[in-house]
């Protein structure tokens, strides 16, 4: 079994589309084993994201995650990471795939509803970051 942080990100709260990605997430045969509906400090989402820290968008990204409440959650299964990020889609909404959760709830690059780890480095990395709002 393995574990992937997943975030719902403050635009998909915002339109209301908690439930629906829940849904498609426990479908897809993944399990929500932590769940938790809050807002993110700048602390930690600068850390989180750190690794962005020299791109142009840094300072967008982190004033976004922290601008409305999001749901942080460690997701379980067979291959978590890979299912949930074929689940999310691609990053940018208009190359998302029919059916994937960033095509049908995303509204932009910056603003594309779903967050996931990308390697088991970063989902231990993120999980440990996010362990103490659990
Ligand atoms: P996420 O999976 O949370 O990981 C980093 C985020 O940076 C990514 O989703 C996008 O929302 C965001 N992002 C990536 N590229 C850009 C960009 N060029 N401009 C603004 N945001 C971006």
């Amino acid at each position: 079994m393995e574990t992937t942080l997943c975030i719902i990100k403050p635009d998909a709260v915002k339109n209301g589309f908690e439930d629906k990605i829940n849904e498609k997430i426990i479908s897809s045969g993944l399990k929500i084993i932590k769940t938790k509906k809050t807002f993110l400090t700048e602390e930690i989402a600068r850390n989180f994201y750190k690794e962005h820290a020299s791109k142009p968008f840094f300072n967008e990204l982190v004033e976004f995650i922290i601008s409305g409440e999001v749901v942080v959650q460690v997701l379980e299964g067979e291959s978590a990471i890979k299912s949930y990020r074929s689940l999310m889609g691609a990053t940018n909404p208009d190359e998302a795939e029919e059916g994937t959760l960033r095509k049908l709830f995303a509204e932009s690059l910056s603003k594309n509803a779903v967050h996931g780890s990308d390697s088991s480095e970063s989902a231990a990395r993120e999980i440990a970051i996010m362990d103490k709002i659990f």
